[in-house]
């Protein structure tokens, strides 16, 4: 995925926000990249997401144009797809 990308479909936040909004603020918790227009406050989906961007801002990884986070698909449609999926099957709602 590329850093113009979303990540919250629900609030239309991009991984380059979250990213910035990681390094800039440094959350102690995962949980407090919602602060970052309200990513991950809607549907859910994308949670387990910021909690692995969170993670490797922590670990002081770059994100460059390209790079991908470990475990975000390897393209924004296939992330779409797999919201979609998600949304459908009605499970649990993820949580922080
Ligand atoms: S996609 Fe982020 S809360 Fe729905």
């Amino acid at each position: 995925m590329k850093l113009d990308d979303q990540i919250c479909y629900c609030f239309h936040v991009p991984l380059r926000k979250l990213t910035s909004f990681a390094r800039r603020t440094r959350p102690v918790r995962a949980s407090q990249m919602s602060e970052c227009l309200g990513a991950g406050t809607g549907c859910g989906w994308c949670i387990p997401i910021l909690k692995k961007i969170h993670a490797e801002c922590m670990r002081e990884q770059s994100f460059e144009e390209g790079e991908s986070v470990a475990g975000l698909p390897e393209t924004a449609d296939e992330y779409a797809a797999a919201r979609q999926s998600y949304l459908k099957s009605g499970n649990e709602k993820n949580r922080f």
